[in-house]
């Protein structure tokens, strides 16, 4: 299928034509969202049976650390799944800064060669012995470890995946299971914003950008964006963002104390790192929360604890990971989500398809800033 034609499907998703509410929505509990089952020509052996031949799947591989030109496309072999895990044949696989991280070697791989990706939505086409609760035909999402969502099909714990409800588009629910999951607990859990509050989203039309600022504003707080660039301003703009600020044009500390009349903001979400950490301390109120979830300019210098003492400040670098330890966390997150967006609340912004055997070109454009919104890889 070509790159226009997905893009006008997503694109016509009754979904995605919802207003932003500024209200908190009500949300459903996730086990009444009715959830999709796919009665297909798929196997329903279990994975006990015995096989021949070993199964070959194409998948981007890194043999060696480096830029967008060392993802290859080569075929692998899958087993069978084992004991507690089901083989998932996936229909779309989410783009992350973090896969970028792992190529460059900036967080380490287990091994090498390795398969990148840690989002992807999928049917269930095989289930390991003893299995129950999760059957071949089910429509899963995961987001996190185990590596290796760039594939055709790949084997994950049973315990990661997670139920895709049938009000929402698989490739939505792909672009959306890590920075969703991410807006989420960032925004109710790890500094909870309420009405009133002010709060500064660095990358505001990024992936995960887009998702803080609409669900900050329904949330009821005022939203103060950075974006690189005019287009970007306007999708912050719809996204609800009240203040947008060129921060490759203008200095956003200033900015940030003229909009806040000097008070400044209760929280900043830091997703850009090296070149903003430091304006970002400068952006809060006295006992504000500094909320470093990311490094996509480069890791940020080593902080003097003194540089939080004249205001007070708390200081946080959290991750998605430490969220969802439990089954019932994850739930609860993927959950969340799921109902913020059939709800209407978040509008999510599949902005770019890739094949995924064009991962290195989608790889080359989220480093360059020229990807806005979600990128997601068609396998
Ligand atoms: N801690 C966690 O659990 C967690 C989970 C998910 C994501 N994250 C982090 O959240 C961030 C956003 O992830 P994403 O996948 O949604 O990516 P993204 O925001 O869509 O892309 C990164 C954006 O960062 C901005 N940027 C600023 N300086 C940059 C530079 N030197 N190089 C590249 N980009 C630069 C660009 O926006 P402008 O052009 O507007 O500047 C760019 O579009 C990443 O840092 C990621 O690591 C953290």
């Amino acid at each position: 299928m070509s790159l226009i034609s997905i893009r006008l499907i997503r694109f016509h998703n009754p979904l995605l034509s919802l207003l932003i509410s500024s209200t908190q929505p009500k949300l459903k509990t996730f086990s009444s969202i009715p959830l999709i089952r796919v009665a297909a020509t798929l196997t329903t052996k279990a994975s006990s049976s015995l096989s021949a031949e070993p199964k070959m799947v194409k998948a981007i591989r890194v043999h060696e650390l480096g830029g967008p030109q060392v993802l290859k496309w080569e075929d692998v072999e899958i087993g069978e799944p084992k004991e507690g895990e089901v083989r998932v044949r996936n229909k779309a696989i989410g783009l992350n800064f973090i896969d970028v991280y792992f190529r460059k070697g900036v967080y380490k791989a287990p091994s090498l060669p390795f398969t990148p990706g840690m989002e992807a939505v999928g049917i269930v086409t095989a289930v390991g012995a003893g299995l129950t609760g999760r059957q071949v035909g089910d429509l899963v999402a995961y987001a996190g470890q185990p590596m290796g969502s760039y594939a055709e099909e790949q084997i994950l714990p049973a315990s990661k995946v997670v139920p895709v409800p049938s009000s929402i588009d698989p490739v939505i629910a792909a672009s959306v299971m890590l920075k969703g999951m991410t807006a989420q607990f960032l925004l109710r859990r790890c500094f909870k914003v309420e009405r009133g509050h002010t709060i500064l989203v660095h990358a505001a039309a990024g992936g995960v950008g887009s998702l803080l600022c609409q669900w900050g504003n329904a949330l009821g707080a005022t939203v103060i964006g950075t974006v690189s660039n005019k287009e970007k301003a306007a999708q912050a703009k719809e996204d609800g963002c009240h203040h947008i600020i060129i921060y490759t044009e203008e200095d956003f500390v200033t900015s940030v104390n003229e909009i806040t009349s000097g008070n400044g903001v209760e929280v900043v979400y830091d997703s850009v790192g090296k070149d903003t950490f430091e304006g970002s301390l400068a952006c809060l109120k006295v006992r504000g929360y500094m909320v470093s979830f990311g490094q996509s300019s480069g890791s940020p210098d080593p902080v003097p604890l003194s540089s939080l003492a004249a205001k007070s400040l708390f200081l946080t670098r959290p991750s998605l990971m430490q969220y969802v330890v439990t089954r019932d966390e994850l739930l609860e997150a993927a959950g969340e989500l799921f109902t913020t967006i059939a709800s209407g609340v978040l509008k999510v912004r599949v902005n770019h398809t890739y094949p995924l055997s064009e991962a290195a070109k989608a790889h080359e454009d989220l480093e360059a800033r020229k990807t806005s919104g979600s990128v997601v890889l068609i396998p």
